[in-house]
């Protein structure tokens, strides 16, 4: 059976960094799950429609990553019938031989809460401004003011909400390299296939 580990937590935590590398370590398949809220929320028209009907392609934009597609994607991922269009997909990948790694905001309680480990990854507001501002060239005030309306709305909505699992371990990256993050990552594996 496949090996799932299921990455969660607030914007510009250290996730997506944690996760690509773990899977390259691992030789498992990585999906962020945040590009196809991403991609459904840049696509325009009727956001359902949308989560509905994304290609390949829609994935590959370059316009995915800026501070806009994250407040829209934060904005249709509240609406519940866009979640559930983007359910299957997600499950199918976390069952990819040998191993997957999905990072986003409900896989360790809502996609695949039978994950093998569940992290979820946090960092101080301030820090996690620092990062996005530098990555995308942003004011880090305006980002910190960006990230706290994306995490309000993720955490308080209806829809499966931004919260950690019961047995998530949780991984706080404020004071970490991305080095050192990467190895809490990794050792928090090794345990549990140990077990
Ligand atoms: O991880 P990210 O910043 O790329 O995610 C963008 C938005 O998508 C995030 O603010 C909330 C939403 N999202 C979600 O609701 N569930 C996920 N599994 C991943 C992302």
């Amino acid at each position: 059976m496949a090996f799932i580990i299921a990455i969660d937590g607030p914007a510009a935590s250290g996730k997506g960094t944690i996760g690509r590398a773990l899977a390259a370590d691992l030789g498992f398949h990585h999906l962020d799950t945040g590009l196809l809220y991403r991609a459904t929320g840049v696509k325009g028209g009727d956001p359902v429609a949308a989560a509905r009907g994304l290609v390949a392609a829609d994935l590959a934009r370059d316009d995915l990553r800026s501070a806009e597609a994250g407040q829209a994607a934060s904005r249709v991922a509240a609406i519940p019938e866009v979640r559930a269009a983007l359910i299957d997909f997600q499950r199918r990948f976390a069952m990819r031989e040998p191993g997957a790694v999905l990072d986003g905001r409900d896989i360790g309680t809502v996609i695949c809460p039978q994950a093998d480990l569940k992290l979820y990854v946090v960092a101080s507001d301030q820090v996690r401004a620092m990062r996005r501002a530098s990555e995308l060239g942003a004011d880090p005030a305006e980002m910190l003011a960006q990230l706290q309306e994306r995490d309000r709305r993720d955490s308080q909505r209806a829809s499966a909400p931004l919260r950690p699992a019961d047995d998530a371990v949780v991984l706080d990256t404020t004071d970490l390299t991305i080095e050192q993050a990467v190895a809490a990552a990794l050792s928090a594996v090794g345990r549990r296939r140990a077990t």
